[in-house]
């Protein structure tokens, strides 16, 4: 899992004849609260060891040249005329962050940046942002300039949906960029407020990609949230004091449910369900109540499932395996949905026969090869920089 800093350093050199700086930030994986964010609901993510590395370092030319490591690509733009052009390419994602700090207000002169990223792309573990946030961090040590935790968020989260045009939430960028070791985030996409949370010593959090991919910036991401949004604009209009579905109850739903479609009636009662979950999966971290937690997840996916239509035969496939195994305690698909990873919960004596299993039996089941890993909650990009893992 860890990549190779000196080796990029090394290369940076080497291809641009100047030393650069190293910033990294991590992946992440959300325990509960799917598709909540751009409705300002409740999420419960952490981040996890995958990491993207961004090298900086100036040039005087005005240019802004990105290359990708991992694609073996190079692209360059000019600074002073950067205009909002997605090209459908890896390099809509730096660019855009390169392109949202304008719109910030921040000035950035020439440079080259190397990326290298080690995390599984289109698996629901935010490759995406964790880009974002490495890009970022890179431009704004650049540019010597600091934005705190929300701001940072934000600006990224403009780059992907302004620029890459993926409508995704606050989510991903806000736990990427300000993840802590050892704990669970549960954020209030809202107000941006969150909380710290622990996770129970005595298990381990399993992740397992079905290998089906998904991408957020095409198709039913951008579906999803089409349905939830007409529900949504219905509440708002019907029921006072709704603004957001954060706002709405089940009753201000049945209430509506005439005037919206099947679609968006069953996507509203999953996000208003899931926002409820994570206050009770809150609370069950809080009193360490590992059975509890599991049994809400396990409600989590079925709402996935059935309600929002999110998951796929792959992944319900894998959940089940998971849940018959001895140890495990709760899991679910984890992420954007349409295939990716599920996140598991299993008992840490358990966790590494778990894997065994998992792969086994997934691979019977589907003849297709799982990864599995187990993971910690690991710093985001700003704890990291502040430890001079940067
Ligand atoms: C993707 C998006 C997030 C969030 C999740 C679903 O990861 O980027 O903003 O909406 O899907 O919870």
């Amino acid at each position: 899992m860890s990549l190779n800093e000196a080796a990029l350093l090394g290369a940076h050199r080497q291809r641009f004849g100047r030393e650069g700086r190293a910033f990294e930030a991590p992946a992440r994986v959300n325990l509960i609260g799917e598709h909540t964010d751009y409705t300002g609901g409740l999420v419960m993510p952490m981040a996890i060891g995958f990491r993207t590395v961004a090298v900086i370092s100036p040039r005087e030319d005005g240019r802004a040249v990105f290359y990708s490591d991992n694609y073996g690509e190079e692209v360059s733009y000019e600074i002073s005329s950067l205009e909002r052009a997605p090209r459908g390419h890896w390099s809509d994602y730096p660019v855009g962050v390169l392109w949202s700090l304008g719109q910030e207000g921040v000035g950035v002169g020439g440079f080259s940046m190397s990326l290298m990223g080690d995390v599984p792309l289109g698996a629901g573990l935010s490759s995406s942002a964790s880009v974002e946030v490495a890009t970022a961090m890179a431009l704004l040590a650049h540019a010597g300039v600091e934005l705190p935790l929300d701001q940072l968020a934000t600006m990224c989260r403009r780059a992907e949906n302004e620029y890459v045009g993926a409508k995704s939430g606050i989510m991903d960028q806000f736990i990427v960029a300000g993840g802590i070791e050892h704990r669970a985030m549960m954020l209030d996409c809202r107000s941006l407020g969150f909380e710290l949370l622990p996770l129970p010593e005595q298990v381990r959090v399993v992740i397992c990609n079905s290998m089906v991919k998904h991408a957020v910036a095409t198709g039913e991401y951008g579906d999803r949230r089409d349905e939830v949004e007409a529900g949504q604009s219905v509440l708002r209009h019907e029921r006072k004091g709704v603004e957001l579905l954060r706002d709405a109850t089940l009753t201000d739903l049945e209430t509506c449910r005439e005037k919206m479609s099947a679609a968006s009636y069953a996507r509203c009662r999953h996000i208003i369900t899931e926002n409820a979950r994570v206050l009770q999966a809150r609370e069950a971290l809080l009193a360490g109540d590992v059975d509890r937690f599991g049994a809400l997840m396990v409600k989590a996916h079925a709402s996935m499932r059935d309600d929002f239509a999110a998951s796929c035969p792959e992944v319900d496939t894998l959940v089940d395996i998971a849940m018959r195994q001895a140890g495990c305690f709760g899991a679910r698909i984890t992420g954007g949905g349409f295939g990716g990873c599920t996140v598991n919960v299993v008992r840490e004596e358990a966790a590494a026969g778990f894997v065994d299993a998992v792969k086994r039996e997934y691979e019977a089941a589907t003849g297709i090869k799982a990864d599995c890993f187990v993971s910690a909650a690991s710093d985001g990009a700003l704890a990291l920089a502040k430890a001079g893992v940067r």
